[in-house]
């Protein structure tokens, strides 16, 4: 498996990845993921199985310590120099699940906040995966402001 950073030109290719993990209400669209790559191609990486693209995991760079719907919406408040590195989504396309991709996915992404000499990495994510995301090294902060999808969201960060 290589890991590697996306371009622009991965747009289809994560427009794709996305729509194949999500349900079309929840997949973020196409015109997402332009502006995602335009802001910060930089933390974006996407795993391959030789040529075959088979998942990829996101997001931006803020100083602000709490991960908001906001920042999800608009890719520009990027901020290249900010101290958190947060994860917008993480996806294993579904014939790969359950090896290790995603976990492979997450490591690489704390590596390369560390290298960059961010103060850690924060995510949300549903009460399901609090353990999976544990098992990381991701403290549960407990309930998140996010009402995406009118569904129940916990923020985890992990400390670098
Ligand atoms: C969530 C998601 C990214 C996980 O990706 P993945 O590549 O299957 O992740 P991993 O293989 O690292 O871990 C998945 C499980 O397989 C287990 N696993 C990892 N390697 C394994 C192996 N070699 N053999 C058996 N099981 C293994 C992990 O321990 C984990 O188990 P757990 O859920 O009981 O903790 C994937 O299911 C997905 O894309 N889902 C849809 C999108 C989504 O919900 N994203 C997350 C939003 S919070």
């Amino acid at each position: 498996m290589l890991i590697r950073k996306a371009t622009i030109d991965d747009l289809d290719l994560v427009t794709h990845i996305e729509a194949t993990c999500f349900p079309p209400a929840e997949a973020a669209p196409r015109k997402a993921f332009k502006e995602r790559l335009k802001y910060y191609a930089d933390h974006f990486l996407i795993a391959f199985d030789g040529d075959t693209p088979i998942g990829f995991i996101d997001g931006f760079v803020s100083d602000d310590e709490i991960l908001t719907d906001e920042m999800f919406a608009d890719a520009s408040l990027h901020n290249s120099n900010g101290a958190w590195q947060m994860i917008f989504g993480l996806n294993t396309m579904p014939e790969y699940r359950n090896r290790g991709v995603g976990g492979r996915l997450i490591e690489a992404f704390i590596e390369l906040a560390r290298e960059e000499m961010r103060k850690g990495v924060i995510l949300t994510c549903k009460a399901e995966k609090i353990p999976y995301y544990a098992k990381f090294g991701f403290v549960n902060e407990g309930e998140s402001e996010s009402d995406h999808g009118d569904a129940k969201w916990y923020q985890m960060r992990i400390r670098l």
